[in-house]
């Protein structure tokens, strides 16, 4: 019997797997464009759990799935026997019984990773405290629309050293371009993540000031200040000042490359993270970044079911 693929994080995965899921959806975006619509995942079922809310990923799992030719169940936490405290384990024997494959975002990357362990079926990361693989495909998929092979960039990450920072570092050292990330110390990246990056050869740099990352950058990207799962917004402590120093603005992006692109995983908060003419500038490629959410998801899932 052929293991069960899971889609846990960029980290768990080789670049030989990862390359094959960026093939898939740029081959299925130009495919369905020129009405050529596969549906390999004929009446296969996909679980979402949500336990935190979503557009993007939501929308695009359950559109994926539809034009794929399969099916989705949206299972809100607080209507299953798991939020009246049935284990995760079982949760996960049970929906191996009845679904082709679960994708759940989670405050807690800990009950994913328990739920994978459990689950008979593939289980997909639609976000977590800790990371988001699934945005991270799509936001290479998009780099290398607008510039070419990313393997040949430099990225600038400025802000919070969040989930998405993390996958952004995991990429980084899959698909081997120059990372460098400016936050503020507080706000630095979980160190074990980057000692990952570092022990496999990575080009990750945190860099003190937002100006050292963004220097001739290719492509510049940010994300919210406050995450959903943010501690501080459970301990009322929300006060974002040592980040102002982090916004991008237009001041930042003359200091990138002429042709460079921002990006955001949305949703963006303009006049914080992002000012407003760069969000929607000209250099913004934040809705094809939304838009290949589908295409990358479509792949993912065809590589987990398939
Ligand atoms: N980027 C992203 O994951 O958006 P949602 O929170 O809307 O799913
Ligand atoms: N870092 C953000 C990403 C949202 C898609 C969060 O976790 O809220």
């Amino acid at each position: 019997m052929k293991p069960v693929r899971h889609f846990l994080d960029i980290s768990e995965l080789g670049e030989r797997d990862l390359r094959a899921m960026l093939e898939s959806a740029r081959d299925l975006k130009r495919r369905w464009r020129e009405n050529d619509r596969p549906r390999p995942l004929l009446d296969m079922v996909l679980a979402t759990i949500f336990e935190k809310p979503s557009t993007r990923t939501r929308v695009s799992f359950d559109v994926a799935m539809r034009q794929l030719g399969g099916h989705v169940i949206n299972l809100a936490p607080g209507d299953m026997q798991l939020g009246r405290g049935e284990s995760v384990a079982d949760t996960a024997r049970v929906l191996s019984r009845y679904v082709d494959a679960i994708m759940i975002r989670t405050t807690d990357h800990a009950k994913m990773l328990d739920l994978a362990r459990h689950a008979t079926v593939p289980v997909i990361n639609g976000l977590t405290d800790r990371t988001h693989p699934s945005q991270l495909m799509a936001d290479v998929m998009t780099v290398e629309e607008h510039l070419g092979p990313i393997s040949e960039r430099t990225v600038a990450w400025a802000g919070d050293g969040n989930n998405m920072a993390c996958s952004w570092i995991h990429a980084a050292a899959r698909f081997g371009f120059e990372l460098r990330i400016a936050c503020p110390p507080r706000y630095r990246p979980p160190e074990e993540v980057i000692d990952w990056a570092l022990a496999h050869d990575a080009r990750v740099h945190v860099v003190d000031t937002l100006d050292e990352a963004v220097r001739n950058a290719d492509c510049v990207v940010t994300d919210t200040w406050v995450s959903m799962s943010d501690e501080r917004v459970r301990t009322g402590d929300v006060d974002t000042t040592a980040l102002e120093a982090f916004r991008i603005d237009a001041r930042a992006m003359t200091l990138a490359r002429n042709n460079a692109i921002f990006m955001h995983c949305m949703p963006m908060y303009r006049g914080r993270e992002v000012s407003v003419d760069v969000a929607d500038g000209p250099q913004s490629v934040v809705f094809d970044e939304a838009e290949n959410r589908l295409h990358a998801q479509k792949a993912i899932l065809g590589w987990c079911m398939t």
